[in-house]
Order: C-alpha cells, then sequence, then structure tokens
C-alpha cells in the first residue's frame, strides 16, 4: 500500500424527489473491516487536526456536512484533497502523514477505521515519520 492507493471512491449515490441516499459496502467499495467509526466536528474556525501517521490503521473520510481539506504525506510525495460531499470517501492507507484543515463551522467528518484506538498505532512524531517511512517504502519496493 502506498500514497497512490489513497484515493477518493465516489459512493453510490440515489436521488429521488426526496432527497439523497449514499451507502458504501465491505469487498465492495473498500477493503478492510470496520472496527471503530469516530466524528470531528465543532472544529474552531482556522483550527487544524492530525499531524500523525498510523503504522498500521486504514481508514476512510467522509465529510458529512460542509468541507474539509486533508493533506497526505508518505515522506516523499504529497497529495491534497477536498471532501465537500457525503458520497466521497478518502481511503488512507497505513504510513501516511496527515494534517486535517480548512473545517467550516459545521463541518462533520467521519472516519471509518480498521481497528479500535491504539495509542500506540500513532507516530506523532514528523522525524520519526520520515525514518520509519524510508524503511516502509523500502520494504515494499
Ligand atoms: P487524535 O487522533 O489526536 O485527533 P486528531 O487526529 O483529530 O488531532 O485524537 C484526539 C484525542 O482523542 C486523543 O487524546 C486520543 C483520543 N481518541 C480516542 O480516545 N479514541 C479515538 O477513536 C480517537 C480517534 C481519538
Amino acid at each position: 500500500m502506498s500514497i497512490e492507493d489513497c484515493t477518493i471512491i465516489e459512493l453510490p449515490k440515489i436521488s429521488d424527489e426526496r432527497g439523497n441516499l449514499v451507502y458504501l459496502e465491505q469487498d465492495k467499495d473498500f477493503q478492510f473491516s470496520i472496527k471503530r467509526n469516530y466524528l470531528i466536528y465543532g472544529v474552531k474556525e482556522g483550527e487544524s487536526r492530525g499531524y500523525h501517521a498510523h503504522k498500521e490503521l486504514e481508514q476512510l473520510m467522509i465529510c458529512l456536512a460542509g468541507e474539509v481539506t486533508i493533506d497526505l504525506y508518505d515522506g516523499v510525495n504529497k497529495k491534497t484533497f477536498i471532501l465537500n460531499s457525503p458520497n466521497k470517501a478518502l481511503y488512507v492507507c497505513p504510513m501516511i502523514w496527515r494534517v486535517l484543515r480548512n473545517f467550516g463551522r459545521e463541518s462533520c467528518l467521519s472516519v471509518l477505521a480498521s481497528e479500535r484506538f491504539n495509542p500506540e498505532d500513532y507516530i506523532r512524531n514528523i522525524d520519526e515519520f520520515k525514518e520509519l517511512a524510508r524503511i516502509y517504502t523500502n520494504k515494499a519496493k
């Protein structure tokens, strides 16, 4: 898995005169088992979050309301995504540094995660991340 795999998945949307319905299905729209869901909302203007990577965790990020900008970094390459619709899910693979920014007042980000919360899975120091990412990328070659 690499930053190349971190892409927006367009979720199936069913719209009629009553409104919209969006769904996502494991093994079809995404390939891991969901063990946890958390929401980030009420983020103060100008505030940014994240600034960490995960050693093993896989995630799907869906902006349920408003918008959010997500910067991804694998130690070499960078990608930026704007999530602004509930039918867009951003897949984030392991060993990706992420920054979440540009939240609107009403923004609500839902994160579906492959594991339960585990502080040991976090890399919160950017220099440590760059070093581990270099080893990880070389192993993947
Ligand atoms: P953190 O992952 O640092 O948030 P962000 O990436 O948005 O900056 O988490 C913030 C706090 O919440 C931290 O103390 C850990 C805790 N937390 C949980 O207890 N369970 C969870 O599922 C998550 C994601 C965080």
